[in-house]
């Protein structure tokens, strides 16, 4: 990015500003301002409480709010600046104001409230946005600009827009549990690549194919509802608070995204993928596919879905919600009547208007009832619908959630386990195989495209689905699914023009500093060896366990010693500061196993994300789910235990013994089954506790950074 320019008699270093995801326009610029040099951020006091109302959230923060979560991101840069108001920039400071929001256009030459400008000299930098959240994206482009100069940002200004109002990503947690902080790092992760929306499904069941099943199994087939609430009205609809969302919960999950810029945009699915109701109240659905509600005119469905969005509605903090509409293939016209009243009902209540899959088209014949054009339509198959001419052309606003960027996580007869990153970057038939754009629905075929102005196509945002159920995944792998498909997607979906050696580069750059999450649970190590616990020489009973590996994370336990230097687990503890380790890791317990007193529940590590076991054969436990292998630990004899993460795989090997891998096998509609690699993160918080379920003596505990 640096080349060396003439200037007179003298060389100096002309700088171009560097790229950032998404790409932000570049020019040469001379010389370079040291993030070191800035001691503060000044919020311009005529604005510190103004909020972006154009935003499809309800709880926008105030740039002092966006101000004061930059200063805390400046802390993972080793940055203690300092957060006040003022009325200008000074020397050594960043300050953030308002512009004229005229200056900020989308694709289609409206006005975005998300664009801001940039301006960085000797004498400090000036974002100015057209609202609090246009300043915040630039907040990302500064912080992205340190990590890419290290350290320096080039001198320069520039102006920069996004192309759509809708970026995103939609997660599946209906047919796959996340816990609260898994929804939130993921927004902390999507808001660093300036995406502003997360589109969460609440409600489905397993299998596409429930009518294949009696009655009383479909009854029992896994479906989920996570909303938990003790209103009466609902009484019944959940049964599972375990792996649910409290009100608080997920007024925890709205802000904290909303605290980053990302909305998140609820969807309870009804009248199909509705299994879930059925099995709360058996009478709503229909004979031959218990999974979509009866919608005829006897039937109580649109009565009880009214109750279910009466009593979540104020929870939701967005001014949009999606009733999902998806894949019902029984009457259309009872199908268009409950989109419709679904679309009064939730905009008389609360006000809000609605978005749904696209189903069935609009025919323009008598005795047909349309779906109101004022309902958003989220396109995700041509099969389904052609988004050009049934919906654009008869001026339905329509949201880019074409398959092309689907993933079914771990498995899928069609499609891939990731995103796929290189049609981003070739997928656009309307330019002869160039850059994709949200304006491209199809990527084959450039005549069921809009032109890329278009002002009905709103963004896009990519799904992710877990057709096979809890047990095909643990939490963290529909982050690695969208590792580098959110970074990929939300370059085009701002309208960034990176290309795939860029986006490589650049990514692998800024990734291991992404503030407000930590997915990959990375570990900072001096060396590959992360832990290193031995309990030999030197070690003394009650003292604090010693961190051999030079990083200090010393531990603690009550354990007693044996004459041979080992700890003696017996009803006692040994906890490290650590909870988790991702891939990739070698985890290795040193060991020798007394007694298995709980030879089905038999603890050996806890941490963050998962549970080592003994049931009795070797098992780790994530998300309510055991993955067994078949060996055992023999009794007495001292030995090491080796967990291994390896890319998406994970292994168990017993000494110097051969891997055997854990596996999950899933049930694929119910037809037959495939199996497929897990990968789990390394347990690492404590070793033994109460009711461990096993006595014996541990010889140490170490963790390295690689497989
Ligand atoms: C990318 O877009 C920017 C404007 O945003 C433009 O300055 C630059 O030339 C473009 N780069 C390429 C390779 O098209
Ligand atoms: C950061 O700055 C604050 C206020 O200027 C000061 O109180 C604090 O000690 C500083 N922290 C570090 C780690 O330098
Ligand atoms: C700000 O800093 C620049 C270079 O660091 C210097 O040239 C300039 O005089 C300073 N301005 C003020 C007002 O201190
Ligand atoms: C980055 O900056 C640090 C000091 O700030 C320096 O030690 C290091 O060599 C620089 N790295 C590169 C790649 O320029
Ligand atoms: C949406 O369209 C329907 C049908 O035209 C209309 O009754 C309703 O008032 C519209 N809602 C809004 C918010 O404009
Ligand atoms: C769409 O809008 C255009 C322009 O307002 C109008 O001429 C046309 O009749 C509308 N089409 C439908 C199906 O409402
Ligand atoms: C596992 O990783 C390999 C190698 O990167 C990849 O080819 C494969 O698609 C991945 N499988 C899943 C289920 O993610
Ligand atoms: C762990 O520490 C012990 C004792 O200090 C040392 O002998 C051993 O080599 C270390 N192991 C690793 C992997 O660093
Ligand atoms: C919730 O509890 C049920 C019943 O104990 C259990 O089967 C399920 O796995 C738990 N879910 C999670 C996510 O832990
Ligand atoms: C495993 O093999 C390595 C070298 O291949 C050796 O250093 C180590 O002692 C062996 N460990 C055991 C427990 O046999
Ligand atoms: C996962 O769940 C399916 C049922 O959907 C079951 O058949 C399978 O055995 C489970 N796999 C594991 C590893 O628990
Ligand atoms: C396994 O043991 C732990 C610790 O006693 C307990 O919390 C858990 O409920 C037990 N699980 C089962 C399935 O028995």
């Amino acid at each position: 990015m640096y080349g060396l320019v003439r200037f007179g008699c003298s060389l100096l270093l002309a700088s171009v500003q560097a790229r950032g995801i998404p790409s932000i326009p570049t020019r040469s610029t001379y010389g370079q301002l040291q993030l070191s040099e800035i001691h503060s951020v000044i919020v311009d006091s005529r604005y510190a409480e103004s909020v972006n109302t154009n935003g499809e959230t309800l709880i926008p923060p105030t740039l002092q709010e966006f101000a004061d979560t930059f200063t805390q991101d400046l802390k993972d840069l080793h940055l203690n600046a300092s957060c006040y108001a003022g009325a200008s920039v000074t020397n050594g400071s960043i300050f953030l104001t308002l512009g004229d929001p005229s200056d900020y256009l989308d694709v289609a030459g409206r006005q975005s409230a998300e664009g801001y400008s940039l301006s960085v000299s000797s004498s400090g930098i000036v974002i100015t946005g057209a609202s609090s959240l246009g300043v915040w994206w630039g907040t990302r482009t500064v912080f992205q600009q340190a990590l890419l100069g290290n350290g320096s940002i080039p001198y320069g200004s520039l102006n920069d827009t996004p192309g759509w109002g809708t970026r995103g990503m939609m997660l599946d947690a209906a047919r796959h549990y996340y816990p609260p902080d898994f929804l939130i790092e993921m927004c902390a992760y999507m808001s660093f690549f300036k995406q502003n929306t997360f589109h969460v499904h609440l409600s489905d069941n397993l299998y596409n194919n429930v009518n294949i099943y009696s009655r009383e199994r479909s009854l029992d087939l896994y479906a989920r509802f996570r909303l938990w609430s003790d209103d009466e009205a609902v009484a019944g609809l959940n049964k599972y608070k375990n792996e649910s969302y409290t009100r608080e919960q997920f007024d925890e999950v709205q802000s904290a995204c909303a605290a980053r810029g990302v909305t998140v945009l609820p969807e309870i699915e009804a009248p199909g993928h509705a299994l879930v109701f059925v099995q709360w109240k058996p009478e709503l659905g229909l004979e031959d596919d218990l999974s979509l509600l009866n919608l005829s005119s006897h039937s109580e469905s649109i009565s009880v879905m009214k109750t279910v969005w009466s009593t979540f509605l104020p929870w939701f903090h967005s001014k949009t919600v999606h009733i999902g509409a998806d894949e019902y293939t029984a009457e259309v016209n009872d199908y268009n009547v409950f989109v419709n009243a679904m679309a009064d009902h939730i905009r008389a209540e609360a006000n809000k208007s609605i978005r749904i899959w696209g189903t069935f088209p609009p025919k323009y014949t008598t005795g047909y009832a349309n779906i109101h054009q004022n309902v958003t339509v989220q396109h995700w198959e041509f099969f389904e619908d052609n988004p050009l001419y049934d919906y654009i052309q008869n001026n339905y606003t329509v949201l880019n959630s074409d398959d092309t960027y689907y993933v079914v996580n771990k498995w899928s007869g069609s499609y891939q386990p990731q995103v796929n990153v290189s049609a981003t970057f070739i997928g656009n038939p309307n330019t002869g195989g160039g850059l994709w754009y949200p304006y491209v629905f199809d990527t084959r075929n450039s005549s069921n495209n809009p032109v890329r102005n278009e002002p009905l196509v709103l963004g896009e945002v990519a799904a992710l689905w877990n057709d096979y159920g809890p047990n095909a995944t643990v939490y963290s792998e529909a982050f690695h699914a969208w590792r580098q498909g959110i970074p990929a997607l939300a370059d085009k979906q701002w309208g960034g023009n990176l290309t795939a050696t860029e986006f490589e580069s650049i990514l692998e750059t800024l990734r291991p500093f992404i503030p407000g999450q930590n997915l990959e649970r990375a570990i900072s190590s001096k060396t590959p060896t992360i832990l290193n616990y031995t309990f030999g020489i030197g070690y003394a009973s009650g003292s604090a366990l010693i961190d051999a590996s030079g990083n200090g994370y010393n531990g603690a336990t009550d354990c007693s010693r044996t004459e041979t230097g080992s700890l003696l687990l017996d009803s006692c503890a040994l906890t490290t500061p650590l909870h988790s380790k991702g891939r990739d890791y070698t985890l290795t317990l040193s060991m020798l196993l007394s007694s298995l007193d709980n030879p089905t529940n038999a603890t050996l590590i806890t941490g963050r994300d998962s549970t080592l076991m003994l049931t009795p054969s070797i098992t780790l436990f994530q998300g309510g789910n055991y993955y067994r292998l078949t060996t055992s630990l023999p009794l007495e004899q001292r030995l090491d235990l080796n967990i291994i993460g390896r890319g998406n795989q994970t292994f168990a090997k017993i000494n110097n013994g051969t891997e055997e891998e854990f596996l999950t096998k899933m049930g694929i509609n119910g037809e037959r089954f495939e199996w497929g690699p897990m990968a789990i993160e390394a347990p690492l918080h404590q070793i033994g506790g109460d009711n461990a379920g096993w006595t014996g003596e541990v010889y140490g505990l170490r963790l390295k950074s690689f497989a």
